[in-house]
């Protein structure tokens, strides 16, 4: 099938990496050039695993070509994928002018019955607005259907080709069908893409693997896709709520979730507290919930309280740094790691970053290093937070060592060896990873978050 996939972002470029090497002829389509340079020489634009080489294979036997044009890109089209971002204005709520301009563009272009599937987050309901912006552009029959990602950054490729449920919002079955159509060939070319993306996905999952194909209205397939990111960071904010207690009744969350989490209603995962979530998709995609939830006037206050609750989570952490040293006036902290989560360079709305500001707000001197997200986290960082290369040089010198993002090398650390280079009191384990016991026969007093 002929394919062209708008926006060249992570669900984008995933998109159409996969389907280029699941055998459709796919047209990638950014308005950023620098993008579609990238791929036409056969690389990602930006680091995700198995992604340039799924793409330099699409390229290299011409199933995938990237464009700036679409006119180019639209005209011969069976299935258009929309992928562009879709960020949060200043009030919380979705700011959906990204999705709007490309629908706009697009309709005029495109083929009758193209099937214009949207992949982006949208609150529910900008579906119903996106058919009528096509009409108004377009004469010919234009099918329209939702099919959120539900991918994360880091793992993208893996997360589609074992994918939990592939959402199809679009009551025609036959549309529904051509689309779902798509990822039953991603699936049949399974065991080729694992072994071009090199991700090592042993042959006994990929045989295991059974993933659901939900086939919805419109508008509830919009809606699962806000509602299960809501739900993740919900998990998420009423772990760190239960830490909040388990520090004053001395017990250990992580024992407490691992006993929780055991029921299989519950399950274990997105319940490990910390110093909260953040990133382009659960805090933005929360805000987005109740801002279009208030519109409908249902107010969503447990989304609400989660928020705040995630928001606290950052300076509750530097209070325990504060409490333990009387004051932060003068004392030296170390914070490793600025990534919103480990994989990824992304430090967007990171409360790793946030925490470290606290920190030099209050009178601490602070000193930061990531191994991938220096150059993402700098602009949200305070001036006087001294921006370093390695974990040595962060930890020279320092007082408090806060573990902020569970990269692995940052919990492989030797605790021994940092101890003696940097003679820090306190380790603070901000996610929760290290084992308590080993942290205080390293010599530091151990500091988590809940335990
Ligand atoms: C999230 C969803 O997990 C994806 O399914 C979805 O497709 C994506 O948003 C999206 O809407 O595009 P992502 O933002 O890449 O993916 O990252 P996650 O791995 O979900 O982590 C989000 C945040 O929660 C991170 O800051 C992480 O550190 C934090 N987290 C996660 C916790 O604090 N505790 C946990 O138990 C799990």
């Amino acid at each position: 099938m002929k394919v062209a996939v708008i926006g060249s972002g992570y669900v984008g470029t995933t998109t159409a990496a996969m389907l280029a090497n699941a055998g459709h002829e796919v047209a990638a389509l950014d308005i950023d050039k620098r993008r579609t340079d990238a791929i036409n020489k056969g690389k990602a634009p930006f680091f995700e695993a198995g992604l340039s080489e799924l793409i330099g294979a699409a390229i290299d036997d011409g199933s995938l070509t990237a464009t700036t044009s679409y006119e180019e890109a639209i005209p011969e089209a069976e299935v258009v994928f929309s992928c562009v971002g879709t960020p949060d204005n200043p009030d919380g709520s979705s700011n959906l002018e990204y999705v709007f301009a490309a629908a706009k563009e697009a309709a005029p272009l495109l083929k009758a019955d193209a099937i214009y599937v949207q992949k982006s987050t949208v609150p529910a309901g900008t579906g119903q607005k996106l058919v009528k912006e096509l009409k108004k552009h377009t004469e010919r029959n234009i099918h329209y259907v939702s099919n959120p990602e539900f991918l994360r950054e880091g793992t993208a490729i893996k997360d589609t080709l074992l994918f939990d449920r592939v959402v199809i919002g679009n009551s025609k079955p036959d549309v529904a069908n051509k689309v779902a159509s798509l990822y039953e060939d991603v699936e049949k070319h399974k065991r080729a893409i694992n072994s071009i993306a090199k991700l090592g996905i042993s042959a006994e999952q990929l045989n295991e693997h059974t993933g659901s194909y939900v086939l919805t209205s419109l508008n509830s397939a919009e809606l699962i896709k806000v509602t299960s990111n809501a739900f993740l960071a919900l998990k998420i904010s009423f772990a760190n709520s239960i830490a909040k207690l388990a520090d004053q009744a001395d017990a250990d969350v992580v024992e407490v979730m691992d006993g929780v989490g055991a029921d299989k209603r519950i399950g274990r995962a997105f319940l490990n507290a910390g110093r909260g979530y953040g990133g382009g998709c659960f805090p933005k995609d929360v805000s987005g919930l109740v801002s279009s939830a208030y519109e409908h006037g249902v107010d969503l206050n447990i989304m609400t309280a989660a928020q705040e609750l995630n928001s606290s989570m950052p300076g509750h952490i530097a209070n325990k740094v504060k409490e333990s040293f009387g004051s932060l006036k003068n004392k030296r902290c170390a914070v490793l790691g600025l990534a919103f989560k480990p994989g990824t360079s992304d430090a967007r709305k990171s409360p790793a970053v946030t925490l470290a500001n606290i920190l030099a707000h209050d009178g601490s001197q602070v000193s930061a290093y990531d191994p991938q997200a220096m150059e993402e986290a700098a602009p949200d960082l305070r001036k006087d937070i001294e921006l370093c290369d390695s974990v040595d040089e962060a930890t020279s010198k320092t007082d408090a060592i806060l573990v902020a993002t569970d990269w692995p090398e940052l919990k492989e650390l030797d605790l021994t060896q940092v101890k003696k280079t940097s003679n820090a009191d306190l380790l603070v384990d901000c996610m929760n990873v290290f084992d308590k016991q080993l942290v205080e026969d390293a010599g530091f007093t151990y500091i988590g978050v809940g335990r």
